[in-house]
């Protein structure tokens, strides 16, 4: 049986969320500003911060996709579903769930560099330690955990639990 410990309740994601919207927006606001979104899993996240914006933005996603080891490590990453939007002399910022090895947001950030931007940050509500291999730098981060497998608010175990409003680890008893 799945057991849902809590790590983040509504009202602790809601705090985060509002105080990273107010710093994308003081640093963001003489910008032209794109947020990306990567799917899926920031589908739910960036829909929120958003609405806590007081700057214009524009809005795209991203889709990737890792090979590799299943579980245990995404070796390779590809591009499954590119950005519409033309951003080259704009600041990107894209917006990430979690960020666990690293190497999705280090593919995906190469990727839209390339696409001749003026920036590109990376901003992340989660940022897990415990798996990290690539040294991605994360210019906003929501919460920091050590360990374990995290679903609710738009993080997934195999399609489940994404509209959980609270975030859970999830364990096996
Ligand atoms: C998760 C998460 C990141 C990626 C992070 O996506 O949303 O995109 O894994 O892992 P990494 O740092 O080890 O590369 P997932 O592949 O589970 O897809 P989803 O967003 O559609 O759930």
């Amino acid at each position: 049986m799945p057991i849902l410990s809590p790590v983040l309740n509504k009202d602790e994601i809601e705090a985060i969320v509002t105080g990273i919207a107010e710093n994308i927006s003081f640093d963001y606001r003489s910008k032209n500003l794109v947020l990306i979104g990567v799917l899926k899993g920031a589908f739910v996240f960036l829909a929120d911060l958003i609405r806590h914006l007081t700057i214009d933005v524009e809005i795209d996603f991203i889709g990737a996709a890792s090979y590799g080891a299943g579980t245990v490590s995404s070796e390779q990453v590809r591009i499954t579903s590119d950005i519409t939007i033309d951003v080259a002399g704009k600041d990107v910022l894209v917006v990430e769930d979690i960020v666990d090895t690293g190497l999705t947001l280090g593919f995906i950030r190469d990727h839209l560099a390339a696409k001749a931007p003026n920036s590109v940050r990376i901003c992340a509500l989660l940022d897990k330690h415990e798996r990290r291999q690539e040294n991605t730098h994360v210019d906003y981060v929501g919460h920091g955990v050590q360990e374990g497998f995290l679903v609710g608010y738009g993080l997934d175990h195999a399609e489940r639990y994404r509209q959980l409003p609270a975030i859970y680890h999830l364990k096996s008893e």
